[in-house]
Protein backbone atom coordinates (compact mmCIF):
# COMPACT_ATOMS: atom_id res chain seq x y z
CA UNK A 1 0.00 0.00 0.00
CA UNK A 2 1.17 3.57 -1.01
CA UNK A 3 2.24 5.73 1.69
CA UNK A 4 1.93 9.37 1.33
CA UNK A 5 5.07 10.98 3.28
CA UNK A 6 4.48 14.95 4.05
CA UNK A 7 8.05 16.52 4.93
CA UNK A 8 8.77 19.75 6.36
CA UNK A 9 11.63 22.30 7.11
CA UNK A 10 11.27 24.20 10.20
CA UNK A 11 13.18 26.87 12.50
CA UNK A 12 16.62 27.91 11.52
CA UNK A 13 18.22 26.30 8.82
CA UNK A 14 21.70 24.34 9.17
CA UNK A 15 24.00 21.93 7.61
CA UNK A 16 22.91 18.29 7.19
CA UNK A 17 19.04 18.99 6.64
CA UNK A 18 19.18 18.26 3.06
CA UNK A 19 21.29 14.77 3.97
CA UNK A 20 18.42 13.89 6.37
CA UNK A 21 15.64 14.88 3.88
CA UNK A 22 17.35 12.37 1.14
CA UNK A 23 18.12 9.86 4.16
CA UNK A 24 14.36 9.92 5.00
CA UNK A 25 12.98 10.04 1.45
CA UNK A 26 15.70 7.25 -0.28
CA UNK A 27 15.33 4.85 2.39
CA UNK A 28 11.21 5.20 1.63
CA UNK A 29 11.32 4.38 -1.55
CA UNK A 30 13.66 1.78 -1.00
CA UNK A 31 12.10 -0.23 1.01
CA UNK A 32 8.15 0.30 0.24
CA UNK A 33 5.75 2.37 -1.86
CA UNK A 34 6.05 6.00 -0.77
CA UNK A 35 5.06 9.55 -2.47
CA UNK A 36 6.77 12.43 -0.78
CA UNK A 37 5.65 15.68 -0.45
CA UNK A 38 7.46 18.81 0.16
CA UNK A 39 5.91 21.22 1.95
CA UNK A 40 7.44 24.66 1.78
CA UNK A 41 8.88 27.01 4.48
CA UNK A 42 7.81 24.91 7.86
CA UNK A 43 4.76 25.42 9.62
CA UNK A 44 4.38 28.39 7.27
CA UNK A 45 3.46 26.05 4.36
CA UNK A 46 1.34 23.51 6.45
CA UNK A 47 -0.76 26.20 7.39
CA UNK A 48 -1.10 27.78 3.91
CA UNK A 49 -1.00 24.48 1.87
CA UNK A 50 1.83 25.60 0.18
CA UNK A 51 3.57 22.35 -0.90
CA UNK A 52 4.34 20.44 -4.00
CA UNK A 53 4.35 16.83 -5.06
CA UNK A 54 8.32 16.00 -4.97
CA UNK A 55 9.95 13.24 -7.57
CA UNK A 56 12.83 10.64 -6.76
CA UNK A 57 15.37 12.96 -8.64
CA UNK A 58 14.68 15.85 -6.34
CA UNK A 59 16.10 14.10 -3.43
CA UNK A 60 19.56 13.29 -5.31
CA UNK A 61 22.83 15.03 -5.52
CA UNK A 62 21.96 17.61 -2.39
CA UNK A 63 23.57 15.30 0.35
CA UNK A 64 26.52 17.81 0.63
CA UNK A 65 24.15 20.35 0.44
CA UNK A 66 23.97 23.42 2.87
CA UNK A 67 20.51 24.78 3.76
CA UNK A 68 17.37 23.33 3.32
CA UNK A 69 15.82 22.62 -0.34
CA UNK A 70 11.94 22.82 1.14
CA UNK A 71 13.05 26.26 2.50
CA UNK A 72 12.18 26.90 6.12
CA UNK A 73 10.87 29.38 8.68
CA UNK A 74 10.20 30.58 11.92
CA UNK A 75 6.31 29.62 13.00
CA UNK A 76 6.63 30.36 16.83
CA UNK A 77 4.93 27.94 18.61
CA UNK A 78 3.31 30.28 21.65
CA UNK A 79 1.43 31.85 18.50
CA UNK A 80 -0.22 28.44 16.97
CA UNK A 81 -2.83 28.63 19.17
CA UNK A 82 -3.70 32.12 18.81
CA UNK A 83 -5.85 33.84 15.54
CA UNK A 84 -4.37 36.98 14.92
CA UNK A 85 -5.52 39.72 13.14
CA UNK A 86 -5.50 37.14 9.84
CA UNK A 87 -8.48 35.14 11.27
CA UNK A 88 -6.48 31.82 10.52
CA UNK A 89 -6.76 29.06 12.75
CA UNK A 90 -3.24 27.85 12.19
CA UNK A 91 -3.94 24.54 13.98
CA UNK A 92 -7.00 23.84 12.36
CA UNK A 93 -5.68 25.10 8.47
CA UNK A 94 -2.34 22.51 9.42
CA UNK A 95 -5.04 19.37 10.13
CA UNK A 96 -7.02 20.76 6.53
CA UNK A 97 -3.94 20.35 4.59
CA UNK A 98 -2.96 16.87 6.14
CA UNK A 99 -6.59 15.66 5.27
CA UNK A 100 -6.57 17.25 2.26
CA UNK A 101 -3.31 15.58 1.16
CA UNK A 102 -4.56 12.40 2.48
CA UNK A 103 -0.86 12.30 4.31
CA UNK A 104 -0.02 8.99 6.28
CA UNK A 105 2.02 10.89 8.03
CA UNK A 106 4.08 13.93 8.64
CA UNK A 107 7.85 14.23 9.08
CA UNK A 108 9.45 17.67 10.57
CA UNK A 109 12.71 18.33 11.02
CA UNK A 110 13.66 21.10 13.49
CA UNK A 111 14.66 21.90 16.80
CA UNK A 112 12.60 22.90 20.28
CA UNK A 113 10.11 25.00 18.74
CA UNK A 114 9.46 22.49 15.91
CA UNK A 115 9.14 19.67 18.08
CA UNK A 116 6.92 21.72 20.65
CA UNK A 117 4.34 22.27 17.61
CA UNK A 118 5.38 18.66 16.19
CA UNK A 119 3.96 17.13 19.77
CA UNK A 120 1.12 19.31 19.29
CA UNK A 121 -0.19 18.04 16.14
CA UNK A 122 0.38 14.91 17.30
CA UNK A 123 -1.97 15.46 20.30
CA UNK A 124 -4.33 16.67 17.73
CA UNK A 125 -4.13 13.04 15.70
CA UNK A 126 -2.09 13.57 13.47
CA UNK A 127 0.94 10.76 13.10
CA UNK A 128 3.95 13.00 13.22
CA UNK A 129 7.69 11.96 13.46
CA UNK A 130 10.25 14.52 14.24
CA UNK A 131 14.14 14.26 13.54
CA UNK A 132 16.15 16.57 15.75
CA UNK A 133 18.12 19.41 14.19
CA UNK A 134 20.35 22.23 15.50
CA UNK A 135 23.49 23.95 15.71
CA UNK A 136 22.55 24.64 18.90
CA UNK A 137 22.87 20.63 20.38
CA UNK A 138 19.71 21.73 23.14
CA UNK A 139 17.14 19.13 22.29
CA UNK A 140 16.31 17.17 25.25
CA UNK A 141 16.75 13.28 24.59
CA UNK A 142 19.65 12.92 22.04
CA UNK A 143 22.88 13.36 22.58
CA UNK A 144 23.80 14.94 19.61
CA UNK A 145 21.42 17.21 17.23
CA UNK A 146 22.23 17.01 13.16
CA UNK A 147 24.52 20.27 12.12
CA UNK A 148 26.35 20.52 15.90
CA UNK A 149 29.19 19.00 14.43
CA UNK A 150 29.72 21.24 11.69
CA UNK A 151 29.00 24.49 13.40
CA UNK A 152 31.46 23.29 16.01
CA UNK A 153 33.58 22.36 13.21
CA UNK A 154 33.07 25.98 11.78
CA UNK A 155 33.35 27.77 15.23
CA UNK A 156 36.62 26.43 15.83
CA UNK A 157 38.11 27.19 12.41
CA UNK A 158 37.52 30.96 13.28
CA UNK A 159 39.14 30.24 16.31
CA UNK A 160 41.82 28.47 14.91
CA UNK A 161 42.27 31.46 12.37
CA UNK A 162 41.86 33.98 15.30
CA UNK A 163 44.91 32.59 17.22
CA UNK A 164 47.41 32.97 15.34
CA UNK A 165 46.30 37.06 14.58
CA UNK A 166 45.98 37.18 18.49
CA UNK A 167 49.44 35.58 18.88
CA UNK A 168 50.94 37.81 15.92
CA UNK A 169 49.82 41.15 17.67
CA UNK A 170 49.79 40.28 21.57
CA UNK A 171 45.99 41.20 21.68
CA UNK A 172 43.05 40.04 23.79
CA UNK A 173 40.55 38.32 20.84
CA UNK A 174 37.02 37.66 21.69
CA UNK A 175 34.81 35.16 19.87
CA UNK A 176 31.37 35.05 20.05
CA UNK A 177 29.58 32.01 19.15
CA UNK A 178 26.23 31.28 17.99
CA UNK A 179 23.63 29.60 20.97
CA UNK A 180 21.43 32.47 22.85
CA UNK A 181 20.26 29.87 25.38
CA UNK A 182 22.57 26.57 25.36
CA UNK A 183 26.35 27.07 25.15
CA UNK A 184 27.13 23.66 23.86
CA UNK A 185 28.66 24.87 20.53
CA UNK A 186 30.91 27.39 22.24
CA UNK A 187 31.77 25.13 25.35
CA UNK A 188 32.63 22.31 22.76
CA UNK A 189 34.24 24.81 19.91
CA UNK A 190 35.88 26.42 22.59
CA UNK A 191 37.76 23.67 24.12
CA UNK A 192 38.62 22.08 20.21
CA UNK A 193 39.97 25.78 19.53
CA UNK A 194 42.15 25.98 23.05
CA UNK A 195 40.24 29.08 24.05
CA UNK A 196 41.29 30.31 27.49
CA UNK A 197 38.45 31.74 28.70
CA UNK A 198 34.56 30.17 28.02
CA UNK A 199 31.85 32.45 28.61
CA UNK A 200 28.73 30.11 28.21
CA UNK A 201 25.06 31.32 28.99
CA UNK A 202 24.36 28.62 31.77
CA UNK A 203 27.68 29.54 33.98
CA UNK A 204 26.93 33.36 34.39
CA UNK A 205 30.77 34.91 34.44
CA UNK A 206 32.13 38.07 36.82
CA UNK A 207 34.15 40.18 34.27
CA UNK A 208 37.02 40.91 36.64
CA UNK A 209 37.46 37.01 36.72
CA UNK A 210 38.09 36.84 33.14
CA UNK A 211 40.20 39.88 33.40
CA UNK A 212 42.64 38.66 35.79
CA UNK A 213 43.09 35.53 32.82
CA UNK A 214 43.72 38.56 30.46
CA UNK A 215 45.67 40.53 32.55
CA UNK A 216 48.05 37.44 33.55
CA UNK A 217 48.35 36.07 29.90
CA UNK A 218 49.51 39.75 28.69
CA UNK A 219 52.44 39.21 31.46
CA UNK A 220 53.25 36.09 30.57
CA UNK A 221 55.33 35.40 27.53
CA UNK A 222 52.05 34.18 25.96
CA UNK A 223 51.18 38.11 25.73
CA UNK A 224 47.89 37.17 24.07
CA UNK A 225 44.18 35.62 25.01
CA UNK A 226 41.69 33.61 23.35
CA UNK A 227 38.26 34.32 24.63
CA UNK A 228 34.99 32.21 23.14
CA UNK A 229 31.56 34.09 24.36
CA UNK A 230 28.41 32.35 23.55
CA UNK A 231 25.75 34.86 21.81
CA UNK A 232 23.93 34.39 24.92
CA UNK A 233 26.15 34.36 27.76
CA UNK A 234 25.73 36.75 30.20
CA UNK A 235 27.46 38.28 33.40
CA UNK A 236 26.11 37.66 36.99
CA UNK A 237 24.27 40.91 36.99
CA UNK A 238 22.95 40.61 34.19
CA UNK A 239 21.84 36.69 35.41
CA UNK A 240 19.81 38.42 38.42
CA UNK A 241 17.51 40.44 35.90
CA UNK A 242 14.30 39.09 34.42
CA UNK A 243 14.73 38.14 30.66
CA UNK A 244 12.33 41.22 29.54
CA UNK A 245 14.61 43.81 31.75
CA UNK A 246 17.75 41.74 29.90
CA UNK A 247 16.81 41.91 26.79
CA UNK A 248 15.89 45.77 26.92
CA UNK A 249 19.51 46.96 28.65
CA UNK A 250 21.03 44.93 25.27
CA UNK A 251 18.66 45.90 22.89
CA UNK A 252 19.79 49.58 24.21
CA UNK A 253 23.48 48.96 24.57
CA UNK A 254 23.21 47.71 20.99
CA UNK A 255 24.08 44.16 22.70
CA UNK A 256 26.94 41.97 21.39
CA UNK A 257 27.61 39.80 24.07
CA UNK A 258 31.71 39.66 22.67
CA UNK A 259 31.57 43.20 21.90
CA UNK A 260 30.65 43.98 25.65
CA UNK A 261 33.59 41.72 27.09
CA UNK A 262 36.14 43.25 24.97
CA UNK A 263 34.70 47.15 26.11
CA UNK A 264 34.87 45.88 29.07
CA UNK A 265 38.11 44.32 29.61
CA UNK A 266 39.51 47.34 27.58
CA UNK A 267 38.46 49.55 30.01
CA UNK A 268 39.51 47.30 33.06
CA UNK A 269 42.81 45.69 32.05
CA UNK A 270 43.27 48.47 28.83
CA UNK A 271 44.30 45.24 26.50
CA UNK A 272 43.97 45.74 22.85
CA UNK A 273 40.99 43.80 22.91
CA UNK A 274 39.00 42.80 19.52
CA UNK A 275 35.45 41.20 19.27
CA UNK A 276 34.67 39.13 16.18
CA UNK A 277 31.36 37.85 15.27
CA UNK A 278 30.82 34.60 12.55
CA UNK A 279 27.43 34.32 12.94
CA UNK A 280 25.22 32.60 10.39
CA UNK A 281 28.78 31.44 8.63
CA UNK A 282 28.41 28.74 11.77
CA UNK A 283 24.75 27.55 9.98
CA UNK A 284 25.98 27.99 6.46
CA UNK A 285 27.76 25.40 3.53
CA UNK A 286 28.02 21.64 3.52
CA UNK A 287 27.61 19.47 5.91
CA UNK A 288 30.71 17.65 8.06
CA UNK A 289 31.26 14.21 6.67
CA UNK A 290 30.15 13.70 11.11
CA UNK A 291 26.96 15.25 9.99
CA UNK A 292 26.03 13.61 7.09
CA UNK A 293 26.83 10.44 8.33
CA UNK A 294 24.00 10.83 11.27
CA UNK A 295 21.66 13.00 9.35
CA UNK A 296 21.53 10.24 6.99
CA UNK A 297 20.81 7.67 9.79
CA UNK A 298 18.72 9.53 11.39
CA UNK A 299 16.38 9.52 8.15
CA UNK A 300 16.82 6.05 7.54
CA UNK A 301 15.31 5.50 11.27
CA UNK A 302 12.43 7.33 10.31
CA UNK A 303 11.53 6.14 7.27
CA UNK A 304 11.89 2.65 9.30
CA UNK A 305 9.47 4.36 11.60
CA UNK A 306 6.62 4.74 9.10
CA UNK A 307 7.18 1.44 7.86
CA UNK A 308 6.38 0.02 11.21
CA UNK A 309 3.53 2.70 11.45
CA UNK A 310 5.59 4.32 14.80
CA UNK A 311 4.36 7.91 15.35
CA UNK A 312 4.59 10.31 17.86
CA UNK A 313 8.31 10.04 18.21
CA UNK A 314 11.20 11.49 17.04
CA UNK A 315 14.35 10.05 16.58
CA UNK A 316 17.46 10.43 18.64
CA UNK A 317 20.60 9.60 19.34
CA UNK A 318 22.01 7.69 22.84
CA UNK A 319 24.83 5.98 23.86
CA UNK A 320 26.02 6.01 19.62
CA UNK A 321 22.99 4.03 18.83
CA UNK A 322 19.86 5.80 16.77
CA UNK A 323 16.73 5.25 18.34
CA UNK A 324 13.87 7.32 19.16
CA UNK A 325 11.64 9.53 21.98
CA UNK A 326 8.31 9.67 22.23
CA UNK A 327 7.54 13.36 21.61
CA UNK A 328 5.48 14.32 24.10
CA UNK A 329 8.33 13.07 26.73
CA UNK A 330 10.84 15.79 24.55
CA UNK A 331 8.67 18.53 23.62
CA UNK A 332 9.66 21.85 24.86
CA UNK A 333 12.50 20.11 27.32
CA UNK A 334 15.07 22.31 26.65
CA UNK A 335 18.91 20.74 27.10
CA UNK A 336 21.16 23.42 28.80
CA UNK A 337 24.74 22.40 29.46
CA UNK A 338 24.46 21.38 33.22
CA UNK A 339 26.90 22.77 36.23
CA UNK A 340 28.54 19.02 36.42
CA UNK A 341 28.65 18.30 32.77
CA UNK A 342 32.07 16.29 31.71
CA UNK A 343 32.96 18.66 29.33
CA UNK A 344 32.87 21.88 31.69
CA UNK A 345 34.67 19.92 34.04
CA UNK A 346 37.32 18.75 31.25
CA UNK A 347 37.55 22.63 30.54
CA UNK A 348 37.85 23.55 33.83
CA UNK A 349 41.06 20.62 34.42
CA UNK A 350 42.44 21.98 31.23
CA UNK A 351 42.83 25.40 33.11
CA UNK A 352 40.59 27.08 31.22
CA UNK A 353 38.14 29.64 32.94
CA UNK A 354 34.72 30.08 32.52
CA UNK A 355 34.77 33.72 34.26
CA UNK A 356 32.68 32.48 37.41
O1 LIG B 1 18.95 28.03 16.84
C1 LIG B 1 20.02 28.22 15.99
C2 LIG B 1 20.52 29.64 16.04
O2 LIG B 1 21.54 29.80 15.11
C3 LIG B 1 20.96 30.12 17.41
O3 LIG B 1 22.24 29.71 17.76
C4 LIG B 1 20.85 31.61 17.24
O4 LIG B 1 20.70 32.25 18.48
C5 LIG B 1 19.64 31.76 16.38
O5 LIG B 1 19.49 30.53 15.69
C6 LIG B 1 19.69 32.86 15.37
O6 LIG B 1 18.45 32.94 14.74
P1 LIG B 1 18.17 33.68 13.37
O7 LIG B 1 18.78 32.87 12.27
O8 LIG B 1 16.69 33.69 13.28
O9 LIG B 1 18.82 35.01 13.46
Amino acid sequence: MKKRIGILTSGGDCPGLNAAIRGVTRAAYEMFDAEIIGIHDGYRGLIEGDYQVMTRDQFSGILTLGGTILGTARTPFRNMRVIGDDNVDKVAAMKKTYKDLKLDCLVTLGGNGTHKTANLLSEEGLNVIGLPKTIDNDLYGTDFTFGFHTAMDIATDVIDRIHTTAASHGRCMVIEVMGNKAGWLTLYSGVAGGADVILIPEVPYDIKKVAKVVEARAKSNKGFTIIAVAEGAMDKEEAKMKKKEREAKRAAEHYSSSAAVAQQLRDLVGVEARNVVPGHIQRGGAPSAYDRVLSTQFGVHAAELIRDDVYGVTVALKNNTITHNALKDIAGVPKLVPADDQMVATARMMGISLGD
